[in-house]
């Protein structure tokens, strides 16, 4: 059945993704967002793959309470909310604290203020594998200790904390997921990740070394202990995760009151980064020159989900593969040189 969801940090990364799945679902949307990170053009483009119009932009801080009242009241009744917009660099985190703590805490803080206002108490939350720190068991289960290394990461755990105490407090529902590591793109190459400036994260990387816009790939460690020295992740194919964000705002339709929802989202098969940069050199083709460097500080060795309780709860596990994960990512980067900026 649609309906009317608001999506917070629509236009980024995930965020696009998931409009687009939801309005495959036949949602209406409302998306607010202040483009910090993104462009509204990944917004045209959704709507265009979707060919749908049900998609409003009301253009915002989710800090400010009058922005969030805008997309509310444009949206006449929101039956649920999906909340992505916040900050995600580690780095940075570490460098402005408070920023990070403004961002992410308190604008969840005026969201869930503004929901309550609303009458609206259904809410799926962005939250991160990070919160488990620097775990030495695998694979990582949502019962084991939140223990986060790094500013970004603790306001992920606060907010996570707010929401569980609305929840004991009555009447919300809500879901917490962990996302593991997001990676690919839309199959059309039309939407996608797109870093401003030298991208951090091993994936945009990988494919503007394969673009030929950087020299080579720089593999943060060789000394960590697995198997071939390199780090290891859990990556998800981003259409997966977005079908998660789907299936986990039914299944909260369906709940009574309860406890968050608090999901690993991952694949539960941890890769290196030697093993990635050679699956994506088989996926397409191309020869990916790399040198291994120092480890990069904040880093951790491994980090794996179990996602027994995502496929227990939601009945959702991530069904695309690595060759997927690349040949999509590589075929967004080769369709949008410079991402969203100067290539409509
Ligand atoms: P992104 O930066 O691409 O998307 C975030 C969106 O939120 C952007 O469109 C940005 O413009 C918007 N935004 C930022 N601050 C805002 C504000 N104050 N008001 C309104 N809009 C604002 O990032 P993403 O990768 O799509 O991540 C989405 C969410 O998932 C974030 O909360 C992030 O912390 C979380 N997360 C991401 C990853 C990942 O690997 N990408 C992993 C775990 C968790
Ligand atoms: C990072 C953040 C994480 C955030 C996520 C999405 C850190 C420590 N963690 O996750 O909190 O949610 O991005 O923004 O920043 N690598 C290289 N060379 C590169 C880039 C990465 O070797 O140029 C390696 C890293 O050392 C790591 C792996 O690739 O082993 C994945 O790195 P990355 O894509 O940045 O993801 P995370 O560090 O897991």
């Amino acid at each position: 059945m649609g309906r009317r969801v608001l999506v917070t940090g629509g236009a980024g990364f995930i965020g696009s993704h998931t409009c687009l799945v939801l309005l495959e679902q036949g949602h209406e949307i409302v998306v607010l967002d202040n483009f910090d990170n993104s462009s509204p053009e990944a917004l045209r483009r959704v709507q265009e793959l979707a060919g749908s119009t049900q998609l409003t932009l009301v253009e915002g801080d989710v800090r400010d309470p009058k922005a969030v009242d805008q997309a509310f009241r444009t949206a006449g009744t929101v039956d649920g909310v999906i909340h992505f917009a916040g900050l995600k660099a580690v780095g940075e985190s570490v460098a402005n604290p408070l920023h990070y703590w403004d961002v992410n805490v308190n604008g969840s803080r005026v969201l869930a203020a503004a929901m309550d206002r609303h009458d609206c108490r259904t809410l799926v939350f962005s939250s991160t594998a990070t919160v488990y720190g620097e775990p030495q068991t695998f694979p990582l289960r949502e019962d084991m200790p939140m223990a986060p290394i790094h500013p970004y990461a603790q306001t992920k755990v606060a907010v996570e904390q707010i929401l569980g105490a609305l929840c004991r407090a009555g009447s919300w529902q809500v879901a917490c997921l962990r996302y593991f590591n997001p990676v690919g793109a839309h199959p059309s190459g039309q939407i996608g990740e797109d870093p401003m400036g030298t991208p951090n994260n091993l994936f945009p990387f990988i494919t503007q070394v394969a673009a030929g816009r950087r020299e080579r790939l720089r593999i943060f460690g060789q000394d960590y202990a697995t198997p071939d020295g390199t780090g290891i992740r859990d990556y998800l194919h981003v259409m997966d995760l977005a079908e998660a964000h789907g299936v986990a705002l039914d299944r909260l339709f369906q709940r009574q009151n309860a406890d968050p929802l608090t999901l690993n989202i991952g694949t539960g098969r941890g890769l290196s980064v030697l093993e990635v940069v050679h699956g994506f050199e088989q996926a397409t083709g191309l020869t990916i020159p790399y040198e291994l460097v120092e480890r990069r500080a904040g880093d951790v060795p491994r980090l794996e989900a179990c996602p027994q309780s995502a496929q227990t709860m939601l009945g959702w596990s991530a069904r695309r593969t690595l060759e997927e994960m690349c040949r999509d990512g590589w075929a967004w980067q080769q369709a949008n040189p410079t991402g969203y900026r100067n290539n409509s």
